[in-house]
């Protein structure tokens, strides 16, 4: 089935763009004003998402945890579910807690602690001003600023929030291991159903044409994913798009930004940066 748009003819998309262009498969959910919703503000999808990557299985929140209870006030942009600042206040932490995030079915599932600031927006047009010690993105969704415009806002917006001396973390995958070629497998996920039907919902995200050199440097690559539910009938399909920056190249956007790295790991546990190396997890400073 032709998808018009994710061709190796289509040039650099943002997301917003990405959506835009879906196809065909049917069950695309849609808001009320008629426009496609990405895959996080899908709700089935918001309602599912903790039961898909539960606690136990997020090594990059034993990383993040204890800089967050660390830090007196934190801004977690992309919060989705907000399961990282939940445990950080039931651990203790009595400061600043915000999160930030656009898609309002994972803002839903956060909003059930209200001990924590939750605001929906997106970060390329926030406006804080020195007020974070720590600004964190997890969950690759750093990935998810695709332009070199996203980019630069949204780093912009980061220097900005940031109080002198606090530290941005985040993490991307290494596009040196070229593991958007491994999606199918290693998102090919079933749970049961978290909204108690008994039934089985799954989830399956691949990589869509060829990942192709994004304009201002990396590498774009297109994914397609896929739901199935016994709530609702046939697929609901979401389409999005993800940069893979290197080291130097997430260098040069940081500095662009007036960051500079102060730490850098190849994963979670700390271990250092190198090609073989599944992410790149960076914690910046304002230079
Ligand atoms: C993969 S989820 C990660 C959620 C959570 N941080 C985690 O680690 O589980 C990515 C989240 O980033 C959010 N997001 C994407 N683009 C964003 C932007 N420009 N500003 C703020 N949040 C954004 C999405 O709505 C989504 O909830």
């Amino acid at each position: 089935m032709a998808r018009a748009g994710f061709g190796p003819q289509a040039g650099p998309v943002t997301n917003d763009q990405a959506r835009r262009r879906d196809g065909t498969d049917g069950g695309q959910e849609t808001s009320a004003a008629g426009e496609e919703l990405s895959l996080f503000a899908d709700p089935r999808y918001a309602a599912c998402y903790d039961a898909f990557f539960p606690w136990e299985d997020r090594e990059d929140f034993h990383f993040y945890l204890p800089r967050v209870t660390a830090a007196d006030a934190v801004l977690d942009v992309g919060c989705g579910t907000g399961m990282l600042l939940h445990h950080a206040r039931e651990a203790g932490h009595a400061g600043r807690l915000v999160g930030l995030d656009p898609a309002p079915g994972m803002l839903e599932r956060a909003r059930r602690r209200t001990d924590v600031e939750w605001v929906r927006g997106d970060l390329r047009s926030v406006a804080w001003r020195e007020e974070f010690d720590l600004v964190l993105m997890t969950g690759h969704a750093f990935q998810e600023l695709v332009t070199d415009a996203d980019l630069r806002a949204a780093l912009r917006a980061v220097s900005a929030a940031l109080a002198p001396g606090g530290s941005f973390a985040f993490e991307t995958r290494n596009p040196a291991l070229r593991g958007w070629e491994r999606w199918d497998f290693e998102y090919s996920l079933a749970v049961p159903d978290p909204e108690g039907s008994g039934g089985t919902v799954r989830m399956a995200m691949q990589a869509e044409g060829p990942a192709t050199p994004a304009p201002g440097g990396g590498t774009l690559v297109r994914a397609v994913t896929r739901l199935t539910g016994p709530a609702w009938p046939g697929l609901r399909t979401h389409r999005s798009a993800y940069r893979f920056l290197n080291a130097a190249e997430l260098r040069g956007f940081l500095a662009e930004a007036g960051l500079e790295v102060a730490e850098q790991y190849g994963d979670f546990d700390g271990s250092p940066p190198d090609d073989s190396a599944p992410e790149i997890v960076t914690v910046a400073r304002r230079a």
